[in-house]
């Protein structure tokens, strides 16, 4: 069995145990319901430090008051046993923990919080970029591990650990999919069998609308036809589709990428919101 720590102080205990044998520690945040995305990011962490910390925590902050926070899938217990043979510590904390009564404190980034997920999830990257802070500062690992799954969050996380010169090294880790490329997904749960079955098409027309602008068919054309073909699958709402500077997330002015550039979709089918990208 995998250890837990609850408090700061535990956590702090283990790590400094750790750190007196000259070990480096590897931290990979999480909100739990642990899949093999997320296992993709404990074994590289395992490849990059001597001792890798998963933390489990589903973290009120960065879910709007209309978002699933209540329904989010909780499983601990099963997400240690996958854990227990890969990972060193748990670091499970409680809301009350994170948040004591009087917390004043929000990290919010301007620029690459904005557009796309920003648009339709206004303080929901505050909410990650201040728990991650927390969690980063409470462990201070060597290197902290985030998926490409979520690439805005990676490139948000990024800027902050620069802006505010965080000493920790921010790796990504690639996208784990299921056999017809649906990216994996926590909330992968909700879709019913019909619903499944569109959700695996999407990676399709991610990869097929970036192959047309690689071509050189412009963005705006593309992305368009894209959603129309999103819908058509029976997506009821697409929230965006589009291609944008890899790291920054802004259009590209002239409507063709002229640098490093990602396809990103974030789009609804009944309850479930689903979000994937890839390189363009
Ligand atoms: P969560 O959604 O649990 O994801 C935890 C980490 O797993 C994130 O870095 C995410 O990008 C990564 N991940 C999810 N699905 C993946 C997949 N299919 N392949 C590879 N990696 C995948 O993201 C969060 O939690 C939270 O916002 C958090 C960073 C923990 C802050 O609360």
């Amino acid at each position: 069995r995998i250890p837990v720590a609850r408090t700061a102080a535990d956590l702090r205990e283990a790590v400094a145990a750790w750190r007196r044998e000259g070990e480096t520690v590897a931290l990979v945040p999480t909100m739990g319901a642990l899949h093999a995305g997320h296992l993709s990011l404990v074994d590289l962490a395992r490849g990059k430090a001597d001792r890798v910390i998963v933390s489990i925590f589903v973290n009120p902050t960065q879910f709007a008051p209309n978002e699933d926070f209540g329904a989010y899938p909780r499983t601990e217990a099963d997400d240690a046993a996958k854990l227990a043979e890969r990972a060193h510590l748990v670091y499970a904390p409680d809301a009350a923990d994170m948040y004591p009564e009087g917390f004043s404190t929000t990290i919010s980034l301007t620029g690459v919080t904005e557009p796309l997920e920003g648009t339709f999830r206004p303080t929901h990257f505050a909410g990650v970029a201040t728990v991650v802070a927390k969690l980063v500062l409470r462990v201070l690992p060597d290197i902290a591990i985030f998926g490409e799954k979520d690439w805005q969050q990676l490139m948000v996380i990024r800027r902050m650990v620069a802006d505010l010169d965080i000493p920790v090294e921010i790796l990504g880790g690639p996208i784990m999919r299921e056999a017809d490329g649906l990216a994996m997904s926590s909330r992968n749960v909700y879709l019913s069998p019909d619903e499944r079955k569109a959700a695996g098409q999407l990676n399709v027309i991610l990869k097929e609308t970036a192959a047309k602008v690689s071509g050189g068919a412009p963005i705006a054309e593309a992305t368009k036809e894209g959603a129309t073909r999103i819908l058509a699958l029976g997506f009821d709402k697409v929230d965006y589709l589009d291609i944008r500077d890899a790291a920054s997330l802004a259009p590209f002015p002239s409507d063709r990428p002229t640098g490093p550039a990602r396809i990103l979709v974030a789009a609804k089918i009944g309850k479930t919101r689903l979000i994937d990208n890839m390189p363009v």
